[in-house]
């Protein structure tokens, strides 16, 4: 059984993951729990603007004096600027060094939200209510915050941990169903790299979890974050290599998402197709038999994710490939699996691999 609260453990910055399903209203007095300040803005954008407002009147309830700050939704609100607005909306508050500042939306407001917390008087607390899949299984989690350079998605940022998540799985049912399916390739990823029972799960209960009902939902959430939390606290900053296993597929991934031109194919269906490279990859290297890629592909078609490209130039894959921040003095650094629920980390493997599975996966359908 897995607890509905969980605990990431990093000493003075440990925080708790509180997961349930329809107790938004709950937010205020979790806040209120974890800080003594007076005053919090709520950082939303425009799509979960009911969500919002119930948050916001929880945290009135409990004491809190609150701003709304609504912003458009998309990739570009992960600005510069749009972090200047948001001081901005910090000083006109006007917001203490204990002003919490809440983040209620997907991975944009969260990596938004969590960098003007960061920054803002040397730091301000920060809680996490994630309203998508990906940000509640992932962005939520781990203190990555960031926004992008206008030539470097993500260069801009800092690591600060939240004093706490709160995730609410029944915000999920206004997701659109596209992003919904998205941040089930991330799910996958957990099983693939982390845990083979997570991964029969998601293959016995497919199509439970395809209509968001909510015990599954609430079950694969609840593991995926337990997952999270243990990778974090053993590599905080992405240092020692352990928390690099959660960028299974996202070498070839971000090559698709720039191929194909930013926001026409989302993340989490780029990071389909490039575990199937990933695993393809795995079995040339004699790594894993086939079934452990068949598998993978039979499940992300359920979740009617892509598993094969489409007619991309591969010289201009494998470049993008190169300059990947993950890379290391121009080497390409693989993520592969060994077997279902445990991967690691390939720094020798020849270009003429890659250009091999690219060559296959772009010609499969
Ligand atoms: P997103 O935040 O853009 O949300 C996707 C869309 O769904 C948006 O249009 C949003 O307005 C809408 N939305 C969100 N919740 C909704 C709800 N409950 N009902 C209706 N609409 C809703 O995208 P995302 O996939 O959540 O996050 C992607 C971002 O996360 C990227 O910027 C990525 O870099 C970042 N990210 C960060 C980390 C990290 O560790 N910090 C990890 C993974 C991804
Ligand atoms: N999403 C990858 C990480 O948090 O490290």
């Amino acid at each position: 059984m897995i607890p509905s609260s969980l605990r990431v453990q990093l000493g003075e910055r440990s925080y708790d993951i509180a997961v349930n399903s329809k107790d938004l209203v709950g937010v205020g007095r979790f806040a209120r729990e974890r800080v003594n300040g007076t005053s919090a803005l709520i950082i939303a954008d425009t799509n979960v603007l009911a969500h919002a407002k119930i948050v916001e009147s929880s945290l009135s309830q409990d004491g809190f004096r609150v701003g709304l700050a609504v912003r458009p939704s998309g990739e570009a609100q992960k600005s510069l600027d749009v972090a200047k607005d948001l001081y901005d909306r910090l000083l006109d508050l006007p917001a203490d060094r204990r002003t919490l500042v809440v983040a209620v939306g997907g991975g944009v407001i969260g990596d938004l939200a969590g960098f003007v917390a960061a920054t803002y008087a040397r730091g301000l607390p920060l809680l996490m209510a994630p309203t998508t899949l990906l940000a509640m299984v992932d962005s939520s989690i781990g203190g990555k915050v960031a926004v992008n350079h206008p030539r470097a998605k993500n260069m801009i940022g800092v690591f600060h941990q939240p004093i706490g998540v709160w995730i609410d799985t029944s915000t999920l049912a206004t997701l659109p169903e596209r992003e919904y399916r998205s941040g089930l390739a991330e799910v996958v990823k957990y099983g693939v790299v982390l845990d083979p029972v997570l991964f029969e799960y998601l293959e016995k209960h497919s199509s439970d979890i395809l209509r968001r009902e909510p015990a599954a939902v609430g079950h694969i959430v609840r593991r995926c974050c337990e997952l999270k939390a243990r990778v974090v606290e053993q590599d905080e900053r992405d240092e020692s290599g352990s928390r690099a296993v959660l960028n299974y597929g996202h070498t070839f991934a971000h090559a698709f998402e720039a191929a194909a031109g930013y926001g026409a194919w989302l993340h989490g269906e780029a990071v389909a197709a490039g575990m199937v490279c990933a695993s393809r990859l795995a079995e040339r290297r004699g790594l894993v038999p086939a079934e452990v890629s068949e598998r993978q592909i039979r499940l992300l078609r359920a979740f009617g994710l892509p598993v094969s490209i489409e007619p991309w130039p591969i010289d201009q894959l494998l470049d993008a490939m190169r300059a990947d921040k993950k890379s290391l003095g121009g080497k390409m650094r693989y993520i592969l699996p060994r077997r279902l629920g445990a991967v690691a980390l390939f720094d020798d493997i020849p270009e003429a691999e890659a250009r091999a599975v690219l060559t296959d996966v772009r010609g499969a359908s």
